[in-house]
């Protein structure tokens, strides 16, 4: 008999089950894919997400087994969580399909089950969809009432990639659309397993839950951009740092998702801010806000473009350093850097990349076009100009003096003096250059800038 049956073993519900396995919970789970199932079983799985592998693999057969029968699952859980994909569609919603098989698979479970049962919905979903869709089509299947037979929680979680289990374990807080009291008590029980201290809990009815989770996103993207607007203003103008003024502004305004830098991408944050913009223009709400965030984001990553294609002449040799969509991750989907190394090599630059974790996925998904150097101080021999496309940690063991007299574009301001003053020219987007602000205005704006503060 388990606690918790967990539907969808991927990226996310893999990692759920383990916390909750090693917090003590008996944690059934169940995924469509049967080399996962029997890997699992096998305790021959293995991710690449911190602290994941160590939790399950310590876990005996009767505190966490996998399984493809799902009637088994709900039969010996109280609790099932739905975590499977919910991919965008063609208009920038997300599609329920995974979600509604999950759904018929947990209600044909619970029709065949006597007692109560309590299902929640883990996985990003537009606003609407549990009351609209989820919940009708879990009583369709099991024949019982919500809130009579079975307890229903929209229950998202709030994770980063290379950090899942911290989003469990130790999360900014707990959020729970409950569609009863009772089954958001229930959720909450299995949450306070798992987390190491008392964190905030959020309860509120589940469309509230699925506004939250999404804004959640849509706000986050908006700081990264709003610091990434600073930084474009602070390249200009001389003598300028945006990171005294974000540090600064952090004083009112929070320090997180606020250093300039990159565009922000991903397989979350892109998806989930157009969803938010496409739910809003479904029900007629103004959406210019998610909207223009995705549009400078795009805008963005042109100045950064403009910025090396200006210092890496065609045919120039061009290395990036950290190709995925942030440190600590395989994943290039929406990764920015890594488009940085498409567009350059249709301007006619040689691109070479180097990443510690995402070097075969670039291959991969770039069928071998972008070249990857097997070491970082490969990708620097080879480099006319080195771009930081991720702060990565493993920078601070690379050898710099492979660099020669490159010229090293650092997006993010990583480097320590003791490398910038070695390398050909260090060029630190969001730092303005030398020289008087008062002749630059004058040259720059041709006059007008006279015009402005008349
Ligand atoms: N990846 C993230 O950073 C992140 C963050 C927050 C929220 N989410 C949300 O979590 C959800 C899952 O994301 P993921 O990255 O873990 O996905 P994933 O693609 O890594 O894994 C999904 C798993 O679900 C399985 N599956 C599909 N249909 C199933 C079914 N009917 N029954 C059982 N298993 C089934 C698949 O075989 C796969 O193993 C998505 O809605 C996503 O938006 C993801």
């Amino acid at each position: 008999m388990a606690d918790v049956s967990v539907f969808g073993l991927g990226k996310v519900g893999i990692t759920l089950a383990a916390c909750l396995g090693a917090a003590g919970k008996r944690v059934i789970g169940v995924d469509v894919n049967p080399g996962i199932v029997d890997a699992l079983n096998a305790r021959t799985f293995t991710t690449a997400e911190p602290g994941v592998n160590e939790r399950y693999q310590s876990l005996s057969i009767d505190e966490f087994e996998a399984t493809t029968d799902s009637t088994r699952a709900v039969a010996e859980s109280e609790v099932s969580l739905i975590i499977v994909p919910t991919p965008s569609n063609r208009l920038g919603g997300f599609s329920l399909r995974y979600v509604l098989d999950a759904c018929d698979q947990v209600g044909r479970g619970m029709r065949a089950k006597r007692g109560r049962h309590t299902v929640a919905t883990v996985s990003t979903v537009l606003p609407g969809s549990s009351d609209r869709r989820l919940i009708p089509r879990l009583e369709h299947a099991s024949g019982r009432r919500v809130g009579e037979g079975f307890g229903y929680v929209y229950n998202p979680a709030f994770i980063a990639l290379g950090d899942v289990v911290r989003g469990f374990e130790e999360p900014d807080y707990v959020l729970l659309g409950e569609a009863d009291a009772e089954s958001g008590d229930t959720l909450l029980a299995v949450h306070q397993a798992m987390m190491r201290a008392d964190r905030p809990i959020a309860r509120m009815s589940p469309v509230e839950a699925e506004i939250t989770k999404i804004a959640s996103n849509t706000h986050e993207t908006m700081r990264v951009s709003f610091a990434n607007m600073l930084l474009s203003v602070c390249s200009e103008v001389p003598g300028a740092d945006v990171d005294r003024i974000t540090e600064a502004l952090a004083h009112r305004m929070g320090r997180r998702f606020f250093r300039g830098a990159v565009p922000y991408g991903g397989p979350c944050w892109p998806r989930d801010n157009r969803a938010l913009s496409v739910f809003m223009d479904f029900v007629g709400a103004p959406s210019r806000i998610p909207r223009t965030i995705d549009l400078f984001n795009a805008e963005h990553g042109e100045y950064v473009l403009r910025k090396i294609l200006q210092l890496a002449p065609a045919g120039a040799r061009v290395g990036i350093l950290g190709l995925a969509y942030k440190p600590g991750t395989p994943i290039v989907e929406e990764s920015f850097p890594l488009k940085l190394a498409q567009w350059l090599m249709a301007e006619r630059r040689r691109v070479i990349g180097w990443d510690p974790l995402a070097a075969d996925e670039v291959r991969l998904v770039t069928k071998g076009c972008v070249r990857m150097a097997d070491t970082a101080e490969d990708c620097l021999r080879q480099s006319d100009v080195v771009v930081i496309g991720n702060p990565l940690a493993e920078l601070a063991a690379v050898d710099w003096t492979y660099a020669g007299r490159a010229t090293v574009v650092d997006c993010w301001r990583c480097l320590p003096a003791e490398v910038t003053s070695r390398v050909g020219s260090y060029v630190p987007l969001g730092r303005g250059p030398d020289g008087s602000v008062a002749t630059w205005l004058e040259r720059t704006t041709d006059g007008r800038f006279d015009l402005a503060v008349n």
